[in-house]
């Protein structure tokens, strides 16, 4: 047995990113590409009287004006998360209503960019204006519908076991709080883009990044009509995704259904600015969370109910909740979740949806019934954990969420905090130390892969997954290496084509404990077909018979240990701040973070999954938020300038270590994933260390300088 699983390998496709020879959706060159840009409504909310596309089709280099009066047939796809999705179910210029600022009214063709982006911007529009609502504290909420979550079932919003009210009633200790965070933006490096080129009237190859190629292949195989086989997905290199990638989002759907009108490739990119409106957000959330013990800190009653908003085309509520019944044990668990309708874009998944702000709520109030118990809040957690999943109902499978505290703390030397808000002070600014727990659902689905051994003495490994800057190329090699054998270097992947056997879903932090057992398998199947034992074997009868290659596919997918079980994995950040109070300047200075996420394939990747989580985490608590303007309803926000997000010198080293074992109840690997959990509970430790260090205790995200006054 070779030992590649567990090393640090650098990523194989580092390369050919850092070199620029890795190809992007928008970046396929193919002869007669025309170019669209989108034309987006002015207004939030109302209706379009004209829009002039004489006018627009003078402007020089137009081929082709797209409006809802010329839209092409588009079919309506089933929606049901396995077969087809899309993010937003209204088609795009389905009408001449307009639901928020920015939404999609048409499409301009051009021989140029330039000229197609020109065009579209002096589109002459007229509208019909009705009232508009973006401010979350004017909505009206309802109970949210069931969400699309763990399991990937639908659950419901509300749960309640035993009596919250007469327990908190009892209680020797209580707190209560309201949590706000705000609107944020996925801002993935890559903007969304793609290319699209029908072969034939009824074949179609879409150039375009995606979280789930084999998903949006059948879904733009129903949008058009098509058999799936007639519609291929390339998308070798997604430039970050962070869960607004998963399914085609109006422009994607707009752009092939133009080219086929067209019959030429046609290329259609989302601004910066376009994307606020265009391709999710993450919503707003305002939480309520109350909290009662015992005398001993036992906690006896939980409640956590929060409001999110959702877009007037689309439902999708910001699941805060879910993450409420993994965390603590107690007997009265209350939980509600209620949903608005505003005039703004459609909100989607981004990293640990709902997860990440529900637990900004939930720690943050941990964090409060700590210093109203005097105890230490890593005392608290202790003395709270849960071995089972309250609302499923399971024990977890594989659980060292007590040796990330004490592993986080005894790295910080969080024994040496002083057990007072204001009490540390370094170079005449003050000193805060906070803390909180992370989680993460371990989730799993299915996938295949195809290995093929050549004489050349190279496997490799073809699968239609996606490596979204997560580090799948790196984890795939490092499997197959280690199954036959071979040096890495040694490994080929080829993943990100629909051509490919079916490679999964990267979300839900799923890829590697999903496609991990599937190479394993198909290794083997490569060797059983070999008749070797060893790759070197297979080899050495390829070149004696001369054959061109042993090929074999593997599929892996979860069993029946769901029923069993509930997998989640676990961690603990640990962080110091230094707050300039007369400038109001925070710094983070020191981040200690113990992570439990089973076995991990690639220490180096894993580690600077953690890391990135992090990072986003501090963006969400310091930076980071997506204002609608009240008379206008355009988002203030508009690129990378205008939203903040952390860049190098707001971060400090950051220090990741990982505990606990594999978890083979799970996979055959033990592998969880790393992509979401480093994000969970980054916001609320940073927010706890503000109240050590300023004795302010800041409930609303992002802690900008005005806050800290
Ligand atoms: Mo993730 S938000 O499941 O891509």
């Amino acid at each position: 047995m070779s030992q590649i699983i567990g090393t640090a390998v650098s990523r194989t496709d580092g390369r050919a990113k850092v070199t620029g020879t890795a190809t992007y959706g928008a970046e396929h060159p193919l002869p007669g590409l025309v170019h669209g840009y989108l034309i987006t409504a002015q207004i939030a909310h109302g209706r379009i009287l004209n829009i002039d596309t004489a006018a627009i089709e003078r402007s020089p280099g137009v081929i082709a004006v797209f409006t809802h009066d010329n839209m092409p047939r588009v079919f309506t796809p089933a929606n049901d998360w396995a077969s087809a999705q899309i993010y937003e179910t209204r088609l795009p210029l389905a009408d001449d209503r307009v639901h928020y600022a920015g939404q999609i009214i048409g499409l301009v063709v051009a021989d140029t960019f330039e000229r197609a982006r020109d065009a579209a911007h002096s589109a002459p529009v007229e509208y019909q204006t009705d009232s508009v609502l973006v401010e979350a504290d004017n909505a009206t909420y309802e109970d949210s519908p069931p969400w699309f979550g763990e399991d990937f079932q639908f659950q419901e919003g509300a749960f309640e076991t035993g009596d919250f009210a007469a327990a908190r009633a009892g209680a020797a200790t209580a707190v209560e709080a309201t949590y706000t965070t705000e609107a944020e933006l996925n801002s993935p490096m890559e903007p969304h883009a793609l290319v699209a080129h029908w072969q034939t009237n009824d074949a179609v190859t879409i150039y375009e990044p995606t979280q789930w190629v084999r998903l949006s292949q059948g879904t733009y195989a129903q949008l058009f009509g098509l058999p799936t086989e007639r519609v291929r997905i390339v998308s070798p290199y997604v430039g970050g995704a962070f869960g607004a990638k998963a399914f085609p989002w109006p422009h994607g759907i707009l752009c092939v259904a133009a080219a086929r009108e067209l019959q030429r490739p046609l290329k259609v990119v989302v601004s910066r600015r376009q994307m606020t409106a265009n391709t999710g957000h993450r919503s707003q959330t305002a939480q309520t969370v109350r909290l009662a013990t015992d005398e001993t800190g036992q906690l006896i009653a939980l409640e956590h109910t929060a409001r999110t908003c959702t877009s007037p085309v689309e439902v999708f509520s910001e699941p805060c909740t879910a993450v409420t019944p993994v965390m603590y044990a107690t007997p009265n668990l209350k939980l509600g979740q209620e949903l608005a309708v505003l005039n703004v874009g459609t909100p989607t998944f981004m990293r640990a949806p709902g997860e990440a702000p529900g637990m900004f709520a939930l720690e943050s109030a941990m964090d409060e019934l700590a210093w109203e118990l005097g105890l230490d809040p890593v005392e608290l957690r202790l003395r709270n954990e849960t071995s089972a999943h309250q609302r499923r109902k399971r024990p977890f499978s594989a659980k060292n969420f007590a040796a990330c505290l004490r592993t986080g703390a005894e790295q910080f030397g969080w024994g040496q905090r002083q057990m007072q808000p204001r009490s540390q002070q370094r170079d005449n600014l003050l000193v805060g130390w906070g803390m909180a727990a992370a989680t993460f659902p371990g989730y799993r689905g299915s996938a295949e892969a195809k290995v093929r051994l050549l004489p050349d003495e190279t496997a490799h490994v073809l699968t239609s997954a996606n490596d979204m800057g997560t580090g799948s190329y790196t984890v795939i090699a490092m499997t197959a290496a280690e199954t036959l054998g071979l040096p890495v270097e040694s490994i080929q992947v080829e993943i990100g084509d629909s051509l490919m056997p079916d490679g999964g879903l990267a979300g839900g932090s799923q890829m590697t404990a999903t496609l991990a057992p599937a190479v394993v398998n198909a290794c083997q199947a490569v060797l059983e077909a070999a008749n070797a034992e060893t790759a070197q074997q297979a080899f050495a009868s390829l070149q004696a018979s001369g054959r061109a290659s042993y090929e074999a596919t593997g599929s892996a997918a979860p069993g029946e240990e769901g029923t069993q079980f509930a997998f989640q994995s676990w961690g603990a950040h640990f962080c110091e701040v230094m707050v300039d109070e007369e400038i109001a300047r925070l710094r983070i200075t020191r981040w200690v973070s113990v992570m439990d996420v089973g076995r991990v394939v690639n220490t180096k990747a894993a580690t600077s999954q953690i890391r990135g989580g992090i990072i986003m985490g501090i963006g969400s608590a310091l930076m980071e938020e997506c204002h609608f303007d009240a008379a206008s309803g355009h988002p203030v926000v508009y690129d990378l300038a205008t939203y903040h997000c952390p860049a190098h010198a707001d971060i400090p080293r950051i220090e990741v270590t990982f505990v606990g074992e594999p978890d083979l109840n799970f996979n055959p690997l033990g592998v969880r994933g790393a992509g979401e959990i480093g994000i969970m509970g980054v916001a609320p430790a940073v927010a706890n260390a503000v109240y050590h260090a300023t004795g302010k205790r800041i409930r609303n995200l992002p802690i900008i300088p005005d806050k800290l006054i």
